[in-house]
Parts: structure tokens; sequence; C-alpha cells
């Protein structure tokens, strides 16, 4: 079932100068799925997650929810979806950990005391027992992420929307963050759209993502998909001694794509290759000009090399 669908989203925000943020952006999310949504800085991000929660209406385009019209059923789309956005004014300053979580059940019409060990295991899941009765306030700024995405949870919603939930935490913080929201978003079926820059985590949470830039999507794919279609091979070859200029140039004309580096003793060479076949040209090459090879090693490109790759050629 189609949980999501944005169709022809286009807001344009009128400041001293016109910018178009998004940019008639089509998409649609399977309820269930856990879906990336990328970009550069002013890609758009926020204000498409802004526009799904409702909390801004588009210029043009539209948003169902469960198949409603977001925009005629506001407090419809609103029960169906909790939001973390970036930054630190989702919680309640003044109100301490559990107080907090009371409260955002409270907005779902949960009522607080009902839903107790919901919220105690909320507080332990989150590892926030430590601090249940300080302020959110006085919590480090990782624990206050972690209890803005408790709160998210505890409405218990069909759709979450996080907006860069990990921004500025530790590499521990964002590791224990990474894992507590995919083991329960997973655990309890929700639909989750996340939104980040950490690439590492984009690769380890979601199965698809979309990627935009400029406000408009330039790919939807399966990670796995556009590894496959964007990726390369890489080969590097570890070769004893100097290579002859004219013999360089060789390899230069016949693989485009070399790059060379050596020293005294060893010259490294890179090359990328459309397929893997094409190893045994490069294989015969260096046979045929008497090269002493010391290693070959494969290396394909990581996820966050794909995405720069496809942010830059749009
Ligand atoms: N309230 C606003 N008023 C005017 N322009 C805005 C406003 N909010 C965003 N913009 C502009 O809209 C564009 C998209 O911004 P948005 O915040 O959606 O990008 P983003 O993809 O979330 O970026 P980031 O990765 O930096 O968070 C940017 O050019 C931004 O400057
Ligand atoms: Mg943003």
């Amino acid at each position: 079932m189609k949980i999501i669908e944005v169709k022809n989203l286009t807001k344009i925000y009128n400041g001293k100068k016109k910018t178009i943020a998004v940019n008639n952006i089509s998409f649609e999310v399977e309820k269930g799925e856990i879906i990336g949504l990328l970009g550069p800085n002013g890609a758009g991000k926020t204000t498409t997650i802004k526009c799904i929660a409702t909390l801004i209406i588009p210029d043009s385009g539209d948003i169902f929810i469960k198949g409603k019209n977001a925009f005629k059923h506001p407090s419809f789309a609103l029960k169906n979806i909790s939001a973390v956005l970036e930054g630190n004014r989702n919680i309640y300053w003044r109100l301490s950990v559990r107080n907090n979580l009371e409260f955002f059940a409270g907005l779902q019409g949960l009522n607080p005391k009902k839903i107790k060990n919901k919220i105690d295991e909320l507080i332990d899941y989150f590892n926030l027992r430590e601090k249940e009765k300080a302020q959110a306030r006085f919590l480090s700024r990782g624990m206050q992420q972690k209890l803005a995405v408790a709160c998210a949870f505890v409405r218990d919603t069909e759709i979450l929307l996080l907006d860069e939930p990990t921004l500025g935490l530790d590499v521990e913080t964002t590791h224990e963050l990474k894992e507590l929201i995919k083991k329960k978003a997973k655990e309890e079926g929700k639909t989750l759209i996340l939104s980040s820059h950490n690439m590492k985590l984009v690769e380890d949470i979601c199965e698809r993502v979309i990627i935009i830039n400029k406000g408009k999507v330039v790919a939807i794919d399966s990670i796995r998909n556009l590894k496959e279609f964007f990726g390369y091979k890489d080969f590097y070859f570890e070769i004893e001694g100097k290579i002859k200029e004219e013999i360089k140039r060789e390899f230069i004309e016949k693989f485009e794509l070399v790059k060379f580096k050596e020293d005294e003793y060893v010259t490294e060479i890179e090359i990328e290759l459309k397929s893997a076949e094409y190893i045994y040209d490069v294989i015969d090459m260096m046979r045929k000009n008497s090269f002493k090879l010391k290693r070959i090693e494969e290396r394909t490109p990581d996820f966050e090399e794909i995405y720069l790759k496809i942010v830059k050629n749009g």
C-alpha cells in the first residue's frame, strides 16, 4: 500500500530573493519502507519533510497520506505522522524526560497513565533512565536528540519523519541512535523517511533513497541498484620500479582512467574499468612490457562515492 504520495510538490520562499526550494517533486513510499532523503545543503530536504508533515503549505502539488489529501485533512495527516525536525526545537526544554514523553503521548490522545509501561520501556530503550526526572534543557545534545526520537516513537504513528537525527552527535552516540532507530522502526513496521548527510548511516538503515538536488529529484532507487548502475571497478596494481613515460602514455590512451603514482622503488597504477573483464587487457599489456607485479587489489566504490557522482553529474 502506498502510504505517502508526493505529487508535483513545489514550494517557493518569497524572501528578498525568490527561492524555489522544492521544484515539482514526486515520489511514493510504501507502508513499512525505510527511505533515505539525500541531497546537498539547500537541496530542499527539510522543506519536503515539512510539507509532508503539513507544517508548511506548498505553492502547488499534493500530498496524500494513506490515500487522503493531507492539506484537505490535516488532522488526519497529523494523527499518522511524527516528525523530528533538524535543530533542537522538538522537545520542551522545561519539561523532564518523562513529562516530555507523557506530553507527546497526550498529543496522540493516549492517556499517559495507561501507557506508563510503554513510557518506561522507551526510557530504558533510549538509555535515559538516569535522566528521567531532569529537564530536557539540562541534557547533553545527544540525550536531547535521543529524547526527541523517543517522543516521536511514543506517539506510535505509522509514519516517522526524521530530519538529520544524528546531526552534531559524536561517533558513539550516532552509532547508538542509528541502531536504536533501525531496530525499533523494523520491529514496529514503521514507515520512515530519514534525511541525513551520513552516508554510512543511510546505507545501513535505508533500502531505498531519494536523492534531490536544487529542489529536483535526481535519483530514486534502491541502494543496491544505484551501486550496480553507477558503480565501477577500480583496480590497483603495485609494480616494482619505475615505468617509462611512453608506456604510461600507452596505458592512458588505452584505458583512459589511469592514475600513476611512483617513488624510487614502486609505481602504483590505479585503473577504473567499466567491467572486470578488461583486466585481461591490462595484464596483457603489463606482461608485454615485462612489469614486475607485486600486488593487485580490487576496489569497489562505497555508497558515498556513488552519491557524490550522482549529485555532481545531476
Ligand atoms: N524559511 C525560509 N525562507 C526562505 N528561504 C528558505 C527558508 N527555508 C529554506 N529556505 C531556502 O530553501 C532552500 C531549501 O532549503 P532546505 O532547508 O529545504 O534544504 P535542506 O536540503 O534541508 O538543506 P540542509 O542539508 O542544509 O539541511 C534553500 O535555498 C534555503 O535557503
Ligand atoms: Mg535540512
